[in-house]
């Protein structure tokens, strides 16, 4: 067996800790070593309401437990003043689980603004509050793991859910980002999609399939994703019941139309199946990856494309 990760001398910040997945990832951060930031605005899961109650009882939890912790009660949109309580009570910073969340569930035709502003609020704001407020800390120290929760319903939509879904899938593109900002300074970025049973998913799920999803089975993905001997980053998960995969980008070989001649919507109808052909799909892992094609296009002279474009050359000749 291998020997046991630890977080000793690492500092945590939680957000949404008081309940469900949040309160799970504190307790094995604690257990493992960390000194823990429990922050909970305590408030309903349609973000009304606050109270201290929720991040204090897990704050207890961890203490009679013989680990270090202590309570935030603030929003994740004033995430400044959680990232200044884990300075005031333990002076650093290392790892950041941006978990907290509410819904707002309605079809899109009944949406209102306010549930369209709140959930873009706390959960794609509230994240970059956070990690905007702890990042000139871990570039300071060269050392830092970011954590997004993301969602299914982002990744594959879900009927009544068009707020959540943008709020969740821009995490991801947000995570993408800090991951290749970050990578010099040491500072890994990934984001889970997580599926469990909480007071969230008790409103959708069967009493029996929430007992089922522990969030204890979501919560070993972090423990492995935040430790100082991972060098993943800028990848996505699919987390619960146990289960965890990684996601990727997907692309079909598809089809380059010859430049030297217009081409029309005709064209791209003609060759549809083709473009939609998933027979020896690519995985681009990056932009430049990802514009092989439209160069290899562009500089194929028997295609009629232009001269020969180096990207590297064209891009810093502004
Ligand atoms: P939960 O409702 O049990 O816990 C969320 C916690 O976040 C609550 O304690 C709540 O008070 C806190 N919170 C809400 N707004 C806050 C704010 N503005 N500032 C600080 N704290 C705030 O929910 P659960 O299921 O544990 O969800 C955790 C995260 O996982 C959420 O981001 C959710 O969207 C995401 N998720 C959960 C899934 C599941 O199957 N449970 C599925 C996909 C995503």
């Amino acid at each position: 067996m291998s020997s046991e990760l630890r977080y000793d001398g690492k500092v945590a910040i939680i957000t949404g800790a008081g309940n469900g997945l949040g309160r799970q990832h504190a307790l094995m951060f604690a257990a493992r070593g960390a000194r823990v930031v429990v922050n909970d605005l305590g408030g309903g899961i349609h973000g009304e309401g606050k109270s201290s109650a929720a991040a204090d009882k897990v704050v207890e939890e961890i203490r009679a437990a013989g680990g270090e912790a202590v309570a935030n009660y603030d929003s994740v949109e004033d995430g400044d003043r959680i990232v200044q309580t884990a300075l005031d009570a333990f002076g650093t910073l290392d790892i950041v689980v941006n978990n907290a969340g509410i819904l707002r569930d309605s079809s899109f035709h009944k949406m209102t603004q306010a549930d369209w502003d709140l959930i873009v609020r706390v959960h794609l704001h509230g994240a970059f509050r956070v990690s905007h407020a702890a990042w000139p800390i871990l570039r300071d120290k060269g050392y830092g793991r970011i954590i997004m929760t993301t969602s299914a319903a982002g990744i594959y939509g879900n009927f009544g859910q068009a707020n959540y879904s943008a709020a969740k899938l821009a995490l991801v593109g947000l995570a993408n980002t800090l991951a290749q900002e970050g990578r010099a300074k040491n500072i890994h970025v990934n984001t889970i999609a997580p599926i469990a049973g909480s007071r969230l998913t008790e409103t959708v799920l069967p009493p029996e399939l929430i007992a089922a999803l522990k969030p204890e089975y979501v919560s070993p993905l972090l423990g492995w994703l935040c430790h100082e001997d991972c060098k993943e980053s800028g990848s996505l998960f699919e987390v619960g019941a146990g289960y965890i995969g990684k996601l990727r980008w997907e692309r079909s070989k598809g089809r380059s139309l010859p430049l030297g001649r217009p081409f029309s919507a005709e064209d791209v109808a003609r060759h549809w199946a083709q473009i939609g052909d998933f027979t020896d799909a690519e995985h681009p892992g990056n932009i430049n990856e990802s514009m092989a094609p439209l160069l290899a296009n562009m500089n194929s002279k028997s295609l009629g494309g232009n001269e020969f474009i180096d990207l590297d050359q064209a891009m810093n000749s502004e």
